[in-house]
């Protein structure tokens, strides 16, 4: 494991270091794939890039990580109206350079096709999840249809008016497709978070805790803070 933990002082902060991780890639002129994640924590992130009128996106093509399955794509908390709403909506992006796993697609080799990904920007689920892996989901899995933990279920709740309304499935990039993207960022905040962080990081690699197959990865940062 090559794996970098930054414990920073506030929320702002974490937000513009994820966002700089960001551009950093974009300004190196290459053509530059970005997995992107969903959830509270990446918010500000997304803010921050916003800000940014001198990011050139065109050269950017996004993979999403996951989306839910049973809401109609129109719906406020469906990923891609999620995704719209906090970033696609306010950056000069070609829509054409912008993906979200459906059943329908090979969503592997779409990303095999250009290259794979150079940068994955993920979130940490409660349970340990890493986009929708939840606990047992295989080490080798690429991109399918998974279903919720009760956890994330009851997590996600907070999102929906009740939690009768919150998808029971969703598409998910698998452990494997994640694993092969050259960096890794993980972002977390709340102490919340620090307990499952710990056992991915420090504890026993198992299929349990699905984000404990990053140990495994050697180009891995953690921003946290509380
Ligand atoms: C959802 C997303 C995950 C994300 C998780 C944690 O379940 N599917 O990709 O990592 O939320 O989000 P947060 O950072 O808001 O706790």
């Amino acid at each position: 494991m090559k794996a970098l933990f930054r414990k920073v002082g506030s929320y702002e902060k974490l937000s513009q270091l994820a966002a700089l991780e960001i551009k950093k890639k974009i300004q190196g002129g290459n053509p530059i794939k970005l997995g992107l994640p969903t959830g509270d924590t990446p918010i500000g992130m997304y803010k921050e890039l916003v800000k940014d009128s001198n990011i050139d996106w065109w050269n950017v093509t996004t993979f999403n990580l996951d989306e839910y399955i049973g809401i109609d794509i129109n719906h406020s908390e469906s990923y891609k109206n999620f995704m719209n709403r906090n970033l696609f909506n306010h950056i000069d992006i070609d829509k054409f350079n912008v993906w979200f796993p459906d059943q329908t697609d090979d969503y592997d080799a779409m990303i095999q096709a250009v290259g794979g990904l150079d940068l994955t920007i993920l979130g940490i689920g409660a349970n340990g999840h890493i986009a929708f892996n939840e606990p047992g989901s295989p080490f080798n899995s690429t991109t399918r249809v998974v279903d919720l933990d009760k956890q994330t279920i009851e997590d996600n709740a907070r999102f929906f008016n009740s939690i009768e309304e919150v998808p029971t499935q969703a598409v998910t990039m698998g452990l494997e497709t994640i694993m092969k993207s050259h960096e890794i960022l993980l972002i977390a905040k709340g102490k919340k978070k620090l307990d499952i962080i710990q056992k991915a990081m420090f504890g026993e690699i198992t299929e349990e805790v699905p984000a404990s197959i990053l140990q495994e990865h050697d180009n891995l940062t953690i921003l946290y803070c509380e």
